[in-house]
């Protein structure tokens, strides 16, 4: 298969600068060539510790991303990142559309669009979370709502631009809560997935596009999850906060 593995760790909002350095460090120490020759790595702290760990970085296979950025170059956005200012800290990757952004933060399938194409116009590749709450899992109407997640957020860029474009499919219900997704049930929703963009886009681009789970994804449940054909590996939440898990779900992704 010519995809990529990809296992991303999503700090969310922890880890200061000291205790990112010292995170990053020992990951750092315990990649191995088995991963570096399978895997692709990426870690997405908070922003204030992008330059520095991409300075700690520098001569490994390890990336780094950010887990939000503005769509404008620059302006009067008091408390936004631009996605070239991302890119400035040596970020190869951002994470657009995570569901606490959507959630919490109000963004809308038309921002999120916006972010894409413009994290793509400065050379950045991007992780576009999409995924159901469980009232819409139990209502039925999750794939509605993961195709609508995707034609708008996505399906505005060319074939070119959608080649810098990672898919993880994050259940809300499923994020930081313990509940998994069983493999058949998240391997049908990346396989849904898979199809729309074969659809819009065409068969091959489906099939190199690399599409990731998320949501409680842990050492003990990696393995069966990248397992499925169509799971390329996962974006972590709590367990990309301990090295040695998060180590463990790296080798679990080029098992
Ligand atoms: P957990 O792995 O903590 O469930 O978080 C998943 C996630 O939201 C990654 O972006």
């Amino acid at each position: 298969m010519s995809r990529t593995k990809i296992v991303a760790g999503n700090w969310k909002m922890h880890k200061n600068l000291e205790e990112s350095l010292a995170l990053t460090t020992e990951i750092r120490g315990l990649v191995r060539d088995e991963v570096k020759a399978k895997v692709e790595v990426i870690l997405c702290p908070p922003a204030i510790s992008l330059a520095s760990m991409h300075r700690l970085l520098e001569g490994t296979s390890i990336h780094t991303g950010a887990q939000n950025c503005h769509w404008e170059d620059q302006g009067a956005f008091t408390g936004e990142l631009a996605p070239g200012m991302v890119k400035s800290t040596g970020a190869t990757h951002v994470i657009i559309g995570h569901s606490e952004r959507r959630q919490y933060f109000g963004e809308t399938d038309d921002m999120l669009a916006n972010k894409v194409k413009s994290a793509i116009r400065h050379g950045l590749k991007v992780l576009f979370c999409v995924g159901e709450s469980l009232q819409q899992r139990e209502d039925k109407t999750f794939y509605k709502v993961i195709e609508k997640q995707i034609r708008e957020g996505l399906f505005g860029l060319d074939r070119k631009e959608f080649s810098s474009v990672v898919v993880a499919y994050e259940p809300v219900w499923a994020i930081g809560t313990g509940l998994t997704a069983s493999p058949e049930d998240a391997q049908e929703i990346h396989h849904f997935i898979r199809r729309l963009i074969a659809d819009f886009y065409n068969p091959e681009i489906a099939e190199n596009t690399s599409i990731l789970y998320g949501g409680s994804v842990k050492p003990d449940n990696a393995k069966q999850l990248f397992a499925m054909g169509d799971i390329d590996g996962g974006l972590i939440g709590g367990a990309a906060l301990k090295a040695r898990d998060f180590i463990e779900i790296c080798k679990a992704a080029g098992a």
